[in-house]
């Protein structure tokens, strides 16, 4: 049984549907915890699910690394063997990710490389961008990179608006998020010192080329583009 943990700073749109696809695809998984660092409603929602929680305010905290030594205690304690951030606003720190490497997934709302950080919806539809979406991808201690496991992505609408754009891209994020957790749980996809390897092409999927790091260093295989996720 794979064990996973979710680190969480708000709503839990995106947690939900992990949950979700847990108890409706009867995936063999077990949510170990929901961590907050803020009071957030979807603390109330993991809560409803029978799961464990926490909140691990950063404001109780003097600096972001002792925030981050009461964060890791508590993973401790489950011992996850993946850690899924959804929608969790910090950036964690090399000492952190290097304590799980290869092993935190971040789902983020803009078709990566391409609107790191905040306000995507709005950035993407101000810079005329024709296409936007959402990106899966590994974690490392830089902002919004990391290997690209996986991107879903929709075509602008004529009078789109920032708050449009973000439903539009919350459903597409809904249906991805449970589409890596189940792939990877059926050894669809495999996930080996941060190189990402698609065995099985969820149907829609198309493979995308090799991703280089600074260094020409293949860091992502295969990564998935997926069209009409809906
Ligand atoms: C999601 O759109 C997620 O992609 C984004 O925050 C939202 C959380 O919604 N994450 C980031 O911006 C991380 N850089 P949720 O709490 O309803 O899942």
């Amino acid at each position: 049984m794979l064990k996973l943990a979710i680190l969480i700073s708000g709503r839990g749109s995106n947690m939900l549907a992990l949950i979700t696809a847990i108890e409706e695809q009867n995936l063999h998984c077990q949510i170990v915890c929901v961590i907050s660092n803020k009071q957030a409603q979807g603390l109330d929602i993991a809560k409803t699910h029978g799961i464990a929680t926490k909140l691990i305010a950063r404001a109780e905290y003097s600096s972001k690394h002792f925030h981050e030594i009461a964060v890791l205690k508590e993973l401790k304690k489950h011992q996850p063997d993946w850690i899924f951030l959804a929608g969790y606003m910090a950036i964690l720190s090399a000492e952190f990710v290097d304590k799980f490497e290869g092993k935190i997934i971040n789902i983020h709302p803009s078709l990566l490389p391409k609107f790191k950080g905040l306000n995507t919806h709005k950035r993407a539809l101000q810079s005329g961008e024709i296409r936007h979406g959402t990106t899966i991808h590994i974690v490392t201690s830089e902002l919004d990179d990391g290997p690209i496991i996986a991107q879903s992505e929709l075509f602008i609408m004529p009078n789109e608006t920032a708050e449009t754009l973000e439903n539009r891209v919350l459903r597409k994020e809904h249906i991805l998020y449970p589409l890596i957790l189940s792939s990877l749980i059926k050894k669809h996809l495999e996930i080996k010192d941060s190189e990402v390897i698609w065995h099985q092409i969820p149907p829609g999927g198309n493979k995308l080329s090799s991703q280089k790091n600074n260094n020409s260093k293949i860091v992502s295989n295969t990564y998935l583009k997926l069209q009409n996720l809906d």
